[in-house]
């Protein structure tokens, strides 16, 4: 009586540990759908919540002004036919959010001068403009004009010729500790005219995102 009291309640446990290891089995697919459940919840919230600060800082696109253009280190050839320079324009990347910093990852530029585009030089390492902050950018490059009739030196000084400039790169915002995704932007100067260098109208540019 005393040995089988003492043997039921091991077996019992046994039982019991078998039956929990059964439990355990039967629990794990529901466990999965829990944790299937819990990624998604997870998901939905963070997707929410980037929703939430995306619709409170409102990022709104970079104001981009052409403030400057000039002709500069002129030459003409002998003869008149050929004028020579380089074009400079000094551009403004202005920041108008009130929060978030928007950070220029890349930063080409090509120009209605020349086919090949290149990377802004100042860019090479990338920058940022801070919230109502701005940062100067010149891009130059070199043009060349030429006229059969030999008009160049009142070209020079009379002339004027109109430009436009393409910038193209990847932008992100940041507010806090979040980071928007990289996002593709352009940015179209055109009607840029120069020569009247100290009549150079600023330009306000079209941006695209
Ligand atoms: C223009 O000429 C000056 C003086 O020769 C030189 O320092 C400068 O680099 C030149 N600028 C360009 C854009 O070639
Ligand atoms: C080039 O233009 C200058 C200024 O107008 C003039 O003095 C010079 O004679 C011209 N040269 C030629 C070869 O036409
Ligand atoms: C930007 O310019 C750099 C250097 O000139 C070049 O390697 C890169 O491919 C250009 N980016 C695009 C998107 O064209
Ligand atoms: C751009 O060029 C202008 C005129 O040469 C100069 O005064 C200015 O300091 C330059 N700005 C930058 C950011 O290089």
């Amino acid at each position: 009586m005393a040995s089988s009291s003492k043997s039921k309640p091991l077996t019992d446990h046994k039982e019991e540990d078998q039956a929990a290891k059964k439990s355990e089995k039967k629990q794990l697919p529901s466990q999965a759908r829990y944790i299937a459940f819990l990624v998604l919840a997870i998901i939905v919230v963070m997707s929410l919540a980037m929703g939430i600060i995306w619709a409170v800082v409102k990022p709104k696109r970079p104001k981009i002004v052409v403030e400057n253009g000039y002709f500069i280190n002129s030459t003409i050839s002998h003869g008149n036919t050929t004028l020579s320079g380089w074009l400079l324009f000094e551009v403004n990347f202005y920041n108008p959010n009130k929060k978030a910093t928007i950070y220029y990852d890349t930063l080409n530029a090509s120009s209605s001068f020349s086919d090949t585009t290149k990377n802004v030089e100042s860019l090479n390492a990338g920058f940022n403009t801070t919230p109502h902050g701005s940062c100067a950018i010149n891009y130059s490059y070199k043009a060349d004009f030429w006229s059969m009739y030999g008009h160049m030196p009142k070209y020079r000084s009379h002339g004027h010729i109109i430009q436009s400039i393409l910038f193209y790169g990847k932008i992100r915002f940041r507010f806090g500790n979040w980071k928007s995704q990289p996002r593709a932007i352009k940015v179209y100067c055109s009607n840029l005219v120069v020569f009247t260098r100290h009549t150079f109208k600023p330009t306000l540019c079209t941006v695209d995102y």
